[in-house]
């Protein structure tokens, strides 16, 4: 980002006293192919320049307000729910396409709030202890697949395991030939969304570039037709009320008007669920960290090996989480004007709490760069400085369904196989296509142990 020249001071033109944080001069267009292509070292640099709050045109000109201090942080995730509206699909104008519009992602309260509670029970209690053990278990099938003494990328292999544990608790034990054709579909989707030039395309010309292009379309319906197949089976299975996965919880609470949610809603809330990337971003992210810090590494199989407490894998993942936050920004667009800091941020702006940039704040979490997860042995993760999951009540809905997952995962693996990496630089971030991955995907060699695999912790 170089040669991108930036200016101070620039005003909302919204009239009134509004006022907008500084932030570059350039043209959107150009702002915009800054996004698109390095999100990351655009904020750095704009943080750099301007500071913990700047603001940015990417998207039809409306601003983005970048905030990193905890307080206006803590006042954007606190604001009544009805004075802002979601802004994922500003942030991503990929999601509305492949999520669907009624998508409880995409929904503006007070629908937002009817649809998160439908699925929150899936979320509580019992549950995380049986998805603990379903996610070990996926874990480990998997990891008899992986080549031994030879390099290969950890992404892929995360990304079915999160596939097919994600799968589990949103549709239940879907098995065999009916499972295998979703996890294909889906997998030809994400690799289509991620294909070259895809992102480029869909920053510079917004979501057309997919919903006009027969491509998306060819690899979207499949996944549509799947997901509706499996609505359907379950409606009819005489056991139907046994269940308790997403699906169930779908079809047990109906819609506002009484009636059983329509297949376009199932299909939107249930692509949504099962698009969940962040997850084998951010263990790819683990791996590849733990990997370039042999002590580290040592100390959690220590942990995994003595299977009494995870205080270790816990505070791996809350550092990960941290230092490689595979969602970097959120954002909200104001319905009434907002007093942050000296700033009046006029009705129409995005705010966007940035967890990339908060997460690396000095004053925060000193030596902000290295990754320390004994730092969260003695301080807690806090609401309002650890964001990587969002905050308020548009908070990630399997917070702690995600967590434990990464937890399971890691100690799996190590219990499993001996890791290292195959190259010895760290790897950089990349975009895919709703998260920030390793850019040599974690490329490692893996080598069978020879000790016995211990047993897991159970509790969530
Ligand atoms: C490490 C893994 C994950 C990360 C980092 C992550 C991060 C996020 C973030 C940043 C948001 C937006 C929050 C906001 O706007 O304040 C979000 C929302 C959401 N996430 Fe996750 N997520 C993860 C895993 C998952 C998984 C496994 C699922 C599904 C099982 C999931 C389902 C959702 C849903 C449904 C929402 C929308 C919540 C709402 O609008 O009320 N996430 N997630």
């Amino acid at each position: 980002m170089a040669s991108v020249k930036l200016a101070e001071g620039t005003s909302a033109g919204f009239g009134g006293h509004a006022k907008l944080p500084p932030g570059p001069r350039m043209p959107s267009a150009l702002q915009a192919t800054g996004w698109a292509l390095r999100p990351l070292a655009f904020m750095d640099r704009c943080a750099e320049r301007y500071g913990e709050m700047f603001t940015l045109r990417i998207r039809r000109n409306r601003p983005w307000v970048f905030l990193t201090n905890p307080e206006h942080v803590k006042q954007v995730f606190t604001i009544d729910p009805q004075l802002v509206r979601s802004g994922a699909s500003e942030a991503n104008p990929l999601l509305t396409p492949l999520l669907g519009s009624r998508s409880m992602m995409l929904q503006d309260e007070p629908r937002h709030m009817t649809d998160r509670k439908r699925v929150l029970p899936s979320f509580h209690g019992q549950r995380m202890q049986d998805y603990g053990e379903m996610m070990a278990g996926v874990a480990r099938r998997q990891i008899q697949g992986w080549p031994l003494e030879e390099p290969f990328a950890l992404w892929p292999r995360m990304q079915a395991i999160s596939l097919e544990v994600v799968m589990r608790a949103t549709l239940g034990n879907v098995e065999g030939e009916r499972a295998e054709r979703l996890r294909r579909a889906l997998v030809e989707l994400t690799n289509w969304v991620n294909g070259p030039r895809r992102l480029a395309l869909l920053a510079a010309v917004g979501e057309r570039s997919l919903t006009a292009n027969p491509g998306f379309h060819a690899v979207m319906r499949p996944v549509e037709e799947l997901v509706l197949e499996e609505v359907r089976r379950r409606r009819e299975a005489d056991d139907r009320d046994e269940h308790d996965d997403i699906l169930a919880m779908l079809e047990r609470t109906p819609g506002e008007d009484g009636a059983p949610l329509d297949d376009r809603k199932m299909r939107d809330e249930l692509v949504t669920f099962l698009s969940d990337g962040p997850t084998a971003t951010s263990l790819a992210w683990a791996f590849e960290r733990l990997l370039r810090h042999p002590d580290k590494l040592a100390r959690l199989r220590a942990e995994v090996e003595a299977g009494e407490g995870e205080d270790y894998a816990e505070a791996v993942v809350k550092e990960t989480l941290r230092l490689c936050p595979a969602v970097p920004v959120v954002m909200r667009r104001l319905v009434e004007p907002m007093q942050l800091g000296d700033y009046t941020i006029p009705p129409d702006t995005i705010v966007a709490p940035c967890v990339y940039l908060m997460h690396r704040r000095a004053d925060l979490y000193p030596r902000p760069r290295a990754f320390e997860p004994e730092r969260f042995l003695t301080d807690a993760a806090r609401t309002y400085t650890w964001i990587p999951f969002g905050g308020g009540v548009r908070r990630c809905v399997a917070v702690v369904f995600a967590q434990l997952e990464m937890k399971r995962v890691i100690q799996t693996v190590l219990s499993e196989v001996e890791l290292r990496a195959a190259v010895s630089r760290s790897e950089a971030a990349a975009r895919s296509s709703v998260s920030f991955a390793p850019d040599g995907g974690a490329t490692v060699i893996a080598t069978r142990r020879r000790t016995t695999p211990v047993d897991l912790p159970t509790a969530a």
